[in-house]
């Protein structure tokens, strides 16, 4: 069955780069991003893995883990962690789940056979304190992925877990935020003292609340 977001995610027990997990133990109560991989030593895999091991301190800010998994072997992530470091300047610092068997890879439907049979698609999950699932989304083999995106939906899901808001279209950190249309005018008023401003009665818009 498709995850879907609420969903609590599936709980497994794999061999990752940094040894033995059993997820949701690893996960604790931090938030966390699991994400999928194709192959080891293939192009744009080694650049996403680069790029994430880049933005780890980002993630880390956020009180967010994080790690990855491909159908290879733990001994193929740590053959490739090579090529990783030398071609994107930035070493592997984060766990990265083997699973040849795709015991995990199935539980989270990241085998999409008209894609591919024997591969992993590039799935990201995005799990909240609580284990359930807060975003999902689903890439192709041939398009790198933009990790600052998934920080910037991270910062989004933190803000809104904390405060009756939701951030519009390429919000970012720091930017203007939506109060939310269930919050009355009165109740706004104790909310957001900064104020807001109406642009239409089901579209008020105020200052980044806790900045
Ligand atoms: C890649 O990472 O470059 C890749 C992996 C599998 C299929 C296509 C591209």
């Amino acid at each position: 069955m498709t995850l879907q977001l609420g969903d609590t995610v599936p709980d497994f027990k794999a061999d990752t780069t940094d040894g033995p997990v059993s997820f949701h133990d690893w996960l604790g109560s931090s938030w966390g991003v699991l994400f999928s991989h194709p192959k080891d030593f293939t192009p744009v895999c080694t650049t996403e893995l680069g790029e994430v091991a880049r933005l780890k301190k980002e993630f880390d800010k956020r009180n967010t883990k994080v790690i990855g998994l491909s159908v290879d072997p733990v001994k193929d992530h740590h053959a490739g962690a090579g090529d990783i470091k030398e071609t994107q300047g930035h070493a592997l610092n984060f766990p990265l789940i083997g699973d040849p068997d795709k015991a995990v890879a199935n539980k989270y439907g990241m085998i999409h056979p008209n894609a591919s049979d024997t591969a992993t698609v590039r799935s990201v999950f995005v799990i909240g304190p609580d284990k359930k699932l807060k975003l999902s989304i689903t890439y192709p083999a041939s398009t790198g992925r933009n990790f600052e995106e998934i920080l910037r939906v991270i910062d989004s899901l933190q803000l809104t877990a904390q405060h009756s808001v939701a951030t519009p279209v390429n919000w970012k950190q720091g930017e203007d935020v939506i109060i939310v249309p269930s919050i009355t005018d009165e109740q706004a008023k104790a909310k957001f003292p900064k104020g807001w401003k109406t642009l239409k009665p089901y579209l008020r818009v105020t200052p980044q609340p806790g900045v």
